[in-house]
């Protein structure tokens, strides 16, 4: 099984760097972060309060949940756009710092590899927990600037201030909560995105594996 995971916090490039990477390499890619925000999204269809952690991880136990070429369902229902919404981002910061909730996506992530046969898999703790044995590890830092800015640019209806706090806000909780914080693995390959081309970093992961398999 060949995984390759990239961690970092929002807005460093893990998902374009990703999925080119995926595609350079002709590997499937997963998204985990979708993954999180779809049981935030399901727990707000659901009136359930996101911060109730028993309800909300029974709920990962037991939502249907696609996340196939970006295009996301939860419970049948297509959730792509909702999922990268306001109010998803406000509450996926809760969802994800419930240990019951990261135990069932864990399980998830893993047997979406086993069946995959390995693939490039996008997240917050994927090389130091998920994967520890990916035959690559990237961790991707960018400046808070350059991650806003480029989060602001994608978000059309929000001003860059509202995006860069909501980022900040996401970071703090990811870095400081007790089950699988964002930290860089050991042995990870750690890239600042902010003034190297995407395609130069893509092309550098894609002989740094070349070179291991
Ligand atoms: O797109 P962005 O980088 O802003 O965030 P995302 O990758 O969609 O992840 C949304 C949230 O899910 C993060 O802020 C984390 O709280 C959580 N997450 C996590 O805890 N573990 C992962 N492996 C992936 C995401």
């Amino acid at each position: 099984m060949r995984v390759i995971a990239i961690d970092g916090p929002a807005g460093s490039g893990k998902s374009t760097v990703g999925r080119r990477l995926a595609e350079r390499l002709g590997l499937t890619y997963l998204d985990t972060g979708a993954m999180y925000r779809c049981i935030a999204f399901a727990a707000i269809r659901r009136q359930i309060d996101p911060a109730d952690p028993d309800p909300v991880g029974r709920l990962a136990a037991t939502v249907e949940m696609s996340v196939i070429d970006g295009v996301v369902t939860v419970d049948g229902v297509d959730a792509t756009l909702e999922i990268r919404g306001p109010e998803v981002s406000r509450a996926v910061s809760m969802v994800a710092s419930n240990p019951a909730v990261r135990e069932q996506l864990r399980a998830r992530q893993r047997s979406w590899a086993t069946q995959h046969g390995g693939g490039v898999i996008e997240g917050r703790d994927i090389g130091s927990v998920v994967f520890p044995d990916a035959i690559l590890k990237v961790f991707l830092t960018a400046s808070p600037e350059v991650r806003a800015q480029r989060r602001a640019k994608e978000m059309t209806d929000l001003e860059y201030d509202q995006v860069a706090a909501d980022i900040a806000r996401r970071d703090a909780a990811d870095r400081g909560r007790a089950d699988s914080p964002l930290v860089e693995a050991d042995g990870a390959v750690s890239i600042d995105t902010s003034t190297i081309e995407i395609d130069e970093v893509v092309e550098l992961l894609a002989a740094l594996v070349e070179s291991r398999s």
